[in-house]
């Protein structure tokens, strides 16, 4: 059997850690980096750390206008597809990379595994809905990562080759979590007390693309005194840089520069609260049992916000620091699968192909 695998964001790096490493047990997998990230620290620092195998392919697309970016890699995978004929493409998420792989693989009739399928935000002017709407209706396998993600294809009416599989980042917390609990150089080296400090991450270009929205956001933070560490994506720096916006003027902020994972892990296990607008980083906090606030309108990562484990404000100043000043004591359950994902995702390319 073989599968190509079509990566190209951060997100997608560590979610593949955990998929390869299962699959490759059985299967020829070829690895497509689309090099939509292509900075050391959000790229090469996963491969390395994470034992991702080198990519077969490097496309080094780079940066640049949605069309353009998707267009580009659209072409050079179709090229890929017809040269190695794989059994399945398989895609992570809804990244523009995503729906590039889906959308090759598609016209020329390989069957498409899309790994997170059926979650929505329901607001189709992120990036991101576009994203994984197109690709789940065009894929032959959609393993979910939880209940609504079913019930959301169900409402699409899609049932065919639906399943499922828990998510895929919880195999890679639990894979990796000792490891990241053994080394604590990064509180160390930023001179952080555990739980005495807010973790921030801001990037979606629902928020860094709104100056307002920003603004709002980082009046919050001004208005929060508590020791805050914020690894910085690169979008949101060139936003804020392109805004005029000065971080330094806000009280107790360290901004740093985007970390690997097992540090990124040390920093949210360790955090008093986590404010966020990642959604991996949503579900990270509620598997490390950290309290989080996401300054969205919607998530698609509705489990996490049963009582409070994870709130949603927006960018209202005034409810960011409601949120972030509330006490909650959620109990969490195990909502997000047993681990185990990648395993069925291998079981479940057997299973098709048989
Ligand atoms: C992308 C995904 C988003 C995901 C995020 C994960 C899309 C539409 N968006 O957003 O869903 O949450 O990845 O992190 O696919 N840049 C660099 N160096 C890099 C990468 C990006 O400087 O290595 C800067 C460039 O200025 C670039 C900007 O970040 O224009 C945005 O990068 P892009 O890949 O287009 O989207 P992300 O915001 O990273
Ligand atoms: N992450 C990381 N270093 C950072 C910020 C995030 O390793 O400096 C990890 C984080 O732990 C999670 C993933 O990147 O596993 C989330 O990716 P991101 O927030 O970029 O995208 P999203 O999940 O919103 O698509």
């Amino acid at each position: 059997m073989k599968v190509l695998t079509i990566l190209g964001a951060r997100p997608q790096f560590i979610k593949a850690a955990a998929v390869s490493r299962v699959i490759r047990e059985e299967v020829t997998e070829l690895i497509v980096h689309t090099g939509q990230h292509y900075d050391a620290n959000m790229s090469d620092i996963f491969f390395e750390e994470l034992n991702i195998p080198k990519p077969d392919y490097h496309l080094g697309i780079g940066s640049g206008n949605h069309g353009k970016q998707t267009g580009e890699m659209l072409a050079k995978i179709e090229e890929i597809i017809l040269t190695e004929t794989p059994d399945f493409v398989l895609v992570y998420g809804d990244t523009n990379s995503t729906l590039a792989g889906a959308l090759a693989a598609a016209k020329l009739h390989v069957p498409i595994v899309h790994i997170e399928a059926g979650l929505r935000s329901f607001n189709k002017k992120m990036p991101e809905e576009v994203n994984r709407i197109l690709t789940d209706h065009i894929s032959t396998l959609l393993l979910c990562p939880t209940d609504t993600a079913i019930q959301n294809l169900t409402n699409e009416h899609i049932s065919e080759g639906v399943y499922n599989v828990g998510d895929v980042m919880y195999d890679a917390v639990l894979y990796n979590k000792e490891l990241a609990a053994s080394s604590t150089t990064i509180l160390e080296r930023e001179n952080l007390t555990a739980k005495d400090y807010l973790l921030i991450t801001i990037h979606r270009a629902e928020n860094t693309d709104d100056v307002d929205r920003m603004k709002s956001i980082l009046d919050a933070f001004s208005q929060i005194p508590d020791k805050k560490v914020w690894p910085i994506h690169p979008r949101t720096k060139h936003k804020l840089e392109d805004y005029g916006f000065k971080l330094d003027q806000i009280p107790n902020l360290y901004v740093i520069e985007p970390v690997g994972y097992l540090d990124m892990l040390s920093l949210e296990t360790n955090a008093k609260k986590i404010v966020t607008d990642s959604g991996g980083v949503q579900k990270e906090a509620y598997f490390a049992e950290v309290p989080c606030v996401t300054v969205r309108d919607q998530t698609e990562w509705v489990e996490t916000l049963i009582e409070d484990a994870n709130i949603l404000t927006g960018t209202d100043t005034d409810k960011i620091v409601a949120a972030v000043n509330k006490k909650v004591t959620p109990s969490y359950t195990p909502v997000f699968g047993d681990g185990k994902t990648s395993e069925k995702v291998l079981a479940l390319l057997k299973e098709y192909l048989a």
